[in-house]
C-alpha cells in the first residue's frame, strides 16, 4: 500500500492507496480515535461495499445512512436529512463520518461534517476514479443550490483518505473514462512524464492493472496535495486544477447537468484549451494532437456538442466563478506540462476557436 501526506500543518492528513486499502483496520481505527463511525453512502454503493466496511468496525457499533444515487441529492435537503439522522441518534462531537462513495457522497458528507455541531471529523473512502484522484483530496465540500452547482460549501479537510483500487472493478466504464479526464489534466498542468506514461500504458490502465493504477492514482494525488498545500483556499495556484473546466462548465450547463458527465465535458474543454494555447503560440500542432489522441484513446469526447455555438459558450462562461471584473479567465497551457491563469482572451478569439 502506498502512503502520501497532504501537508497542511495541524490539518495534515494521509492518503492510503492500494488494493483493499480500507481493510487496513489498524490505520482506520487510528484515524477514528474514540469516535463512533457513521457510514454515509448511496443506494448503488451500499449493496456492493457497505456490509464489508461496517463489518470491519462491528465492535464500534457503526451506523449508516444511505442516500439515493445522483447529483441532485447533493442538496440542502439531504444535508438536513443526514443532520436529523445524527441528532436522532444522539451523535455528539465524538462521531466520525465515513464517506463511502464518489464525489457526490464525499462532497455532501464533508459538508455535513464541517457544519454538524460546528465540525466533526470525517474520513474519505472514494470509490470512483474521479473522487480518488480529485474530489476526496483537498477539502472542498459542498452542496448544490437550484441556482448553481457547489454554491454552498466549506473548505474542510478529512482525517484521512483511504483509496481502495479494487472498488474501480465495479465502476461503469463511462465513469472510469470520466475520471481519466482529470488524470490527463494532471499530466497537462504539471507532469509531462505522467502524460507520457498515460500514452504508453493505455491497455494496462483500461484493464485496471493494479500496479499501473496505483502509480497513476498516487501521482495525481501527489500533484494535488502539492498544490493544495501551497494554496488551500484557492487564492491563486489551486485554480490551475481547473484546466478545461471553463469550457466544461459551459457544456454541462448548456446540455443540462447529467447529460454529459463532468469528466467528458472536461475532456472536450481540455482540447479547446490546447487549441487556444496553440493560437497563442504556446503549444505546437503536434502537442495539440497528442492531447486529442490521448483523450480519444481513453474513450472521451474531443469534440464539443454539435449544436453548441460560440454564443452559447460565451453566455455561460461570462458567469464563471474565476471571472474578475467581467473578464472571462481561462487556465491555459503555457507550454506542454505547464499552465497559467490567463485573462486576455477576447470574445473574438473564442468565436474563432469554436468556429460557429
Ligand atoms: P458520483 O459520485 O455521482 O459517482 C458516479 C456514479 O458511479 C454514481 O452513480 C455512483 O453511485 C457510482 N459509483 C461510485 N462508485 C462506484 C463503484 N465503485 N462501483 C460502481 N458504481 C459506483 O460522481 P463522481 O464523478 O465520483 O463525482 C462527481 C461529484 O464530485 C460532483 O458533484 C462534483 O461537483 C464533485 N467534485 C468535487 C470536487 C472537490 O474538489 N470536492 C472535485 C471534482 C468533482
Ligand atoms: N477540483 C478542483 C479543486 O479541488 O480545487
Amino acid at each position: 500500500m502506498l502512503e502520501l501526506t497532504v501537508n497542511l500543518d495541524e490539518r495534515s492528513y494521509p492518503i492510503y492507496i492500494g488494493k483493499s486499502a480500507l481493510h487496513n483496520t489498524d490505520r482506520l481505527r487510528h484515524h477514528l480515535g474514540d469516535c463512533r463511525p457513521i457510514f454515509i453512502t448511496n443506494d448503488t454503493i451500499a449493496p456492493l461495499y457497505l456490509n464489508d466496511a461496517m463489518a470491519l468496525l462491528a465492535d464500534l457499533n457503526p451506523l449508516h445512512f444511505v442516500i439515493p444515487d445522483g447529483e441532485q441529492f447533493k442538496s440542502l435537503a439531504w444535508f438536513e436529512k443526514i443532520s436529523a439522522f445524527l441528532l436522532e441518534n444522539n451523535c455528539g462531537r465524538d462521531t466520525c463520518l465515513i464517506a463511502l462513495g464518489g464525489g457526490v457522497v464525499g462532497d455532501l458528507t464533508g459538508f455535513v461534517a464541517a457544519c454538524y455541531q460546528r465540525g466533526i471529523p470525517f474520513i474519505q473512502v472514494p470509490t470512483t476514479l474521479l473522487s480518488q484522484v480529485d474530489s476526496s483530496v483537498g477539502g472542498k465540500t459542498a452542496v448544490n443550490h437550484p441556482l448553481g452547482k457547489n454554491m454552498i460549501g466549506a473548505f474542510y479537510q478529512p482525517q484521512a483518505v483511504f483509496i481502495d483500487t479494487q472498488s474501480l472493478h465495479t465502476l461503469p466504464e463511462r465513469e472510469f473514462a470520466a475520471g481519466m479526464a482529470e488524470v490527463i489534466k494532471y499530466g497537462l498542468i504539471y507532469d509531462t512524464e505522467l502524460f507520457s506514461f498515460l500514452e504508453d500504458n493505455i491497455p494496462q490502465l483500461q484493464a485496471l492493472d493494479e500496479e499501473t493504477l496505483q502509480h497513476v492514482i498516487s501521482r495525481c494525488c501527489e500533484i494535488k496535495a502539492l498544490i493544495v498545500a501551497q494554496d488551500e483556499k484557492e487564492a491563486g495556484l489551486r485554480a490551475l486544477l481547473n484546466l478545461g473546466h471553463t469550457f466544461a462548465h459551459a457544456i454541462e450547463a448548456q446540455m443540462g447537468y447529467g447529460k454529459w458527465l463532468h469528466g467528458e465535458a472536461v475532456a472536450a474543454g481540455m482540447v479547446l484549451a490546447a487549441k487556444l494555447a496553440h493560437t497563442r503560440g504556446d503549444l505546437t500542432v503536434t502537442e495539440v494532437a497528442r492531447v486529442t489522441s490521448l483523450i480519444t484513446a481513453y474513450n472521451l469526447p474531443s469534440e464539443i456538442p454539435a449544436d453548441m455555438t460560440s454564443e452559447h459558450f460565451l453566455h455561460h462562461m461570462r458567469k464563471d466563478k474565476k471571472n474578475k471584473k467581467g473578464t472571462i479567465r481561462f487556465i491555459l497551457p503555457t507550454e506542454f506540462g505547464q499552465c497559467a491563469l490567463v485573462d486576455n482572451v477576447s470574445d473574438q478569439q473564442v468565436r474563432d476557436l469554436i468556429g460557429r
